[in-house]
């Protein structure tokens, strides 16, 4: 197979946990307030998965949501690329589970771990792969239960973390509809977020205890505020765009002081719409872009056509960026 010129998205789909959990179920166990919380993160509420909304379950609803949006079947699909960090299996694959769930017969199957980033490193390895010419139609699921491996009990990540699915089909294209990626690492700093213990110190330990997500969140914010901003910048010219050129700004929604203060950076005209899916949804690491895409679709804030800067960030410490054509 020959590849294709370019790749695009062609297809949003989202999936939302029924459970909401408002600030005031969080609050107690971290001695915090709602009033704290939303100035300080921008969040009102997030979504928590119940028993049977597993991370296959969640995936497969958003994955159908993009594939019919696409116009298209799960057997049309030649890869199905999965970013997360809680699916807790190191074998099978959340990817190759995903695939059967669906339906899509045997398209090649695999997970990423880049955290909050994973998304979008996605997005890239399926338009490389399209542009190489190893697939034709590529699903990329950003999922994570994050409740799992959040102990309610620590101040730092307790009201932070949460929920959710989103999905995308990106397939081939004539036009430029996905930018090149500027993506990068620094572990020197993977100390910042992290799990507590491994998996392994865990069950020798026998206390029962989950590992849990533990966050630096002031070395985080700093990082993220100023070179995120930087990295969004470099996209942008790696894509021989201005700020003038975008329509749609949607970072990962970490945090929405760290939203705003990379906007104020780059200098993002007005108009420029931005996404704040956080207030409502919480910072949900791989599945937050695609989910603030889709609720900027369903709302009418993002129209087919638009221009939108995607940037994922976070442990690792990895991220990655491209400007992105709305389907
Ligand atoms: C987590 C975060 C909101 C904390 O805000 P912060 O201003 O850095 O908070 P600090 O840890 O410096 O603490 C400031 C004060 O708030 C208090 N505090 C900390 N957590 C609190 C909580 N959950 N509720 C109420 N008060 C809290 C501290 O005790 C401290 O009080 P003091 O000034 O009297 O000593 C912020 O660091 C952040 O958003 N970081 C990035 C998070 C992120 O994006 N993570 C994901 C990346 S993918």
């Amino acid at each position: 197979m020959s590849g294709s010129p370019h790749a695009r998205i062609l297809g949003v789909g989202a999936y939302r946990p029924r459970r909401v959990v408002p600030n005031s179920e969080v609050v107690e166990a971290i001695e915090s307030s709602d009033e704290w919380i939303q100035q300080r993160s921008g969040i009102r509420e997030r979504r928590f998965a119940s028993e049977d909304e597993t991370v296959v379950a969640m995936s497969a609803e958003a994955a159908r949501g993009a594939l019919a949006q696409a116009g298209l079947q799960a057997s049309d699909l030649d890869c199905v690329v999965v970013a997360t960090v809680s699916h807790f299996l190191q074998t099978p694959s959340a990817a190759a589970l995903i695939a059967h769930e669906i339906g899509a017969g045997a398209p090649a199957a695999f997970d990423i771990s880049a955290a909050c980033a994973g998304f979008c490193h996605g997005v890239a390895i399926a338009s490389d792969m399209i542009r190489g010419g190893s697939a034709k139609n590529v699903l990329v699921v950003g999922v994570e239960r994050l409740s799992d491996i959040t102990s309610p009990r620590d101040r730092g990540t307790a009201f932070i973390f949460a929920d959710g699915a989103g999905a995308v089909v990106v397939g081939p294209s004539t036009e430029p509809d996905i930018s090149p990626v500027v993506w990068g690492s620094d572990g020197a700093q993977s100390d910042l977020i992290r799990q507590n213990t491994d998996w392994r110190d865990a069950v020798n330990a026998a206390d029962g205890e989950m590992p849990h997500l533990v966050m630096e969140g002031a070395a985080v914010f700093r990082w993220a505020s100023f070179e995120m901003a930087k990295v969004a910048q470099e996209t942008l010219t790696k894509a021989g765009l201005t700020v003038e050129d975008l329509d749609l700004f949607i970072p990962h929604q970490a945090n929405d002081r760290i939203t705003s203060a990379m906007a104020r950076a780059m200098k993002l005209p007005e108009r420029v719409r931005i996404a704040r899916d956080i207030a409502v949804q919480g910072n949900t690491s791989a599945a937050s872009v695609p989910l603030a895409l889709a609720r900027m679709i369903e709302t009418g804030e993002a129209k087919s056509g638009d221009r939108a800067l995607l940037i994922a960030f976070g442990a690792g410490l990895a991220y990655a960026a491209q400007v992105v054509t709305v389907p």
